[in-house]
């Protein structure tokens, strides 16, 4: 998988990207991640990217010619099945979104800043526009960074068997049952009997009704 990020902000993914799963997937070969700075692209004197809204009202908007010749630059040369827009006003991002995604060859995702980016082009290059939650942050940066991470480890080989992500919240609609590890005591806090007994039969069903009883608790709407 080939994942190309359109940014005015590319040194705020060197975090997430260079440690632990998505490093070592980006080591692997398992997916190639490129960051391209959306200024790159300008053609006027002073590298600007963003202009007043016709609508009026405080914020910026950023301009269309930098971004569009950022995304052709990138479709001239391959096919991508996605070209997303992370913005506020977008459909609700979810697991499913992100199984959907982590089985595509190729996809670029554009970082809106200030008040968003020109409608021209959600309304021309853009495929799927998705918000990371009901919040908004200063930018779309850390919401590509979040799905391009939940993307990336179920991409087949990114994560060993002991990471399995069969075992996540969400993934079979439920959240994850508590886990514990040795000591069995600490404290005179001790592990659910059920745990050590060995009987693994038992040990599932325990799990199995322990999500049930959190998701009942906690998220009410996975159930219904
Ligand atoms: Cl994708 N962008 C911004 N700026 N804020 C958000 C978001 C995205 N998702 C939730 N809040």
């Amino acid at each position: 998988m080939r994942i190309d990020i359109l940014t005015l902000f590319p040194e705020m993914f060197s975090g997430p990207f260079n440690h632990s799963i998505i490093k070592r997937a980006q080591d692997n070969c398992i997916v190639e991640i490129y960051l391209h700075n959306i200024r790159d692209f300008t053609t006027n004197k002073h590298n600007k990217v963003d202009d007043y809204a016709f609508s009026g009202g405080a914020g910026m908007v950023m301009t269309i010619q930098p971004i569009v010749d950022a995304i052709e630059s990138l479709t001239k040369e391959r096919q991508y099945d996605e070209i997303i827009y992370t913005t506020p006003d977008g459909e609700q991002f979810n697991q499913k979104a992100a199984n959907t995604l982590s089985t595509k060859q190729n996809i670029i995702m554009l970082c809106g800043h200030y008040k968003g980016i020109d409608q021209r082009i959600r309304d021309h290059f853009i495929t799927k526009e998705y918000s990371i939650g009901d919040y908004v942050l200063t930018g779309g940066e850390l919401a590509a960074a979040v799905m391009t991470d939940s993307i990336v480890r179920l991409i087949p080989g990114a994560m060993s068997d002991e990471t399995s992500a069969l075992t996540d919240s969400f993934q079979d609609g439920l959240l994850a049952p508590p886990v514990y590890t040795r000591p069995a005591e600490y404290k005179g806090w001790r592990v659910p009997d059920v745990l050590i007994s060995g009987n693994t039969k038992e040990i599932d069903k325990w799990l199995f009704e322990q999500a049930l009883e959190k998701t009942k608790r906690l998220r009410p709407d996975l159930l219904e």
